[in-house]
């Protein structure tokens, strides 16, 4: 099969998601490896099974060998993220004054959402979306008001402009919480798309604060358009991050950024917010956003050609299940409704297979039959995972 990457020693060496062993990967403590006993194969959460990007390491080491543990200081997220964004996208739009340090990209989320609503506000979702939207906000005391993507995984914008109409009405001040790119579809929005957002958000009165976590994710083909610079996108909130495309969750760093129109919003964030970063995973995500761009594409190579493994094995072993592999994510979504599992397959799997996907269902409304699957690793684990999920239906 000519669409399946070709296993070389050479391209071996230059995948990142190749050089780990599964024996290495099982000695890891984070969630992926922990969460489940040893014979359950784990691909469910945004985990990435690969070694860090070399400047990552070395910047990390050289601060811990200086002992620079201490406190974040200054705007230097801010400057990397500007370089990146302008080599990357050609965005010349991040001013350092219109930025903020966060601890993390939904922490970030629930400040901004403080800034610009207040309790039992509604929060817009397109659902499914990544759960942790319903409970950050639901826990903020927001009320989250569900406007479901279209079937093929597009915002839906007569569905949305209903509900902003809806949410608009009776003095609340409402909030979209927008996924560019979406997770799990991995929908990459276009430029034409988020402009008719922002419009649709200025005739409302609905603020629009949008999680950009996935943008350094989205390979060369597609183009990721940031949302401050749509016309309109003025007056949003954005959250962006180093943490998914270079593997740095655990060391805790974000930025939100304000468009002009927003300026005044984010100056009002409270001081101790930009005490929650951790200065060491500041120093990681500067590395990786100054330096870690080739290694980024080496991974994203890879990612495209874990895609098209997954559709050729899924096409031989699980013909029933469907799915359309999204560029702006490492996440594939796959609508196993057709497999007679129920609701819940994930939990069949599991059971069955011994393979830990994330349930469809905890993704909102539309995600019933569906299950999550992570794409971030070597062929052979997305071969196994594919044959163990197989066997859950013997
Ligand atoms: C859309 C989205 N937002 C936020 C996060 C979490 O980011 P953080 O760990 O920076 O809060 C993830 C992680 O997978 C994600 O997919």
């Amino acid at each position: 099969m000519d669409c399946i990457p070709r296993d070389t020693p050479a391209s071996r060496a230059a995948n990142p998601l190749q050089q780990l062993s599964l024996e290495q990967l099982r000695r890891r403590t984070s969630m992926k490896w922990r969460a489940y006993p040893e014979d359950v194969l784990p691909v469910w959460v945004a985990e990435m099974d690969v070694p860090l990007a070399e400047p990552v390491t070395r910047a990390i080491r050289d601060a811990v060998e200086l002992g620079d543990t201490g406190y974040p200081a200054g705007t230097v997220y801010a400057e990397a993220l500007a370089a990146f964004a302008r080599k990357r996208w050609g965005w010349d739009g991040i001013d350092v004054e219109r930025t903020a340090i966060v601890p993390d990209v939904m922490l970030g989320v629930v400040e901004m959402l403080k800034l610009v609503s207040g309790p039992g506000d509604p929060v817009v979702v397109n659902c499914p979306v990544y759960p942790p939207f319903y409970m950050f906000a639901g826990n903020l005391g927001r009320t989250v008001v569900e406007a479901p993507l279209d079937v093929s995984g597009r915002i839906d914008f007569t569905v949305l402009e209903d509900v902003f109409g809806r949410v608009a009405s009776g003095g609340a001040r409402p909030v979209y919480l927008l996924c560019s790119p979406h997770n799990p579809t991995g929908t990459v929005h276009t430029a034409a798309e988020l402009a008719h957002v922002a419009r649709l958000a200025e005739a409302y009165g609905v603020r629009v604060v949008v999680d950009e976590i996935h943008a350094p994710v989205v390979p060369e083909g597609a183009v990721f358009v940031p949302y401050l610079s749509v016309p309109g996108g003025e007056r949003g909130l954005s959250l962006m991050s180093a943490s998914k495309g270079w593997n740095l969750a655990g060391l805790k760093a974000a930025l939100a950024l304000a468009g002009p129109a927003a300026a005044d919003d984010l100056a009002r964030i409270p001081e101790e917010v930009s005490h929650g970063p951790s200065h060491l995973g500041i120093i990681a995500h500067v590395a990786a956003l100054r330096d870690g761009g080739d290694w980024l594409d080496a991974v994203l190579a890879g990612i495209d050609g874990n895609r098209r493994l997954l559709v050729d094995l899924l096409a031989r072993h699980l013909p029933a299940v469907r799915c359309t592999p999204g560029q702006g994510t490492y996440l594939a979504w796959l609508d196993c409704r057709g497999l007679g599992l129920g609701d819940d397959p994930a939990a069949a799997f599991l059971e069955r297979g011994r393979v830990a996907l994330n349930p469809g269902s905890s993704f909102g409304t539309g995600g019933a039959g569906f299950v999550r699957m992570n794409l971030a690793t070597s062929p052979e684990l997305i071969t196994e995972a594919v044959r163990r999920m197989a066997t859950a239906l013997d």
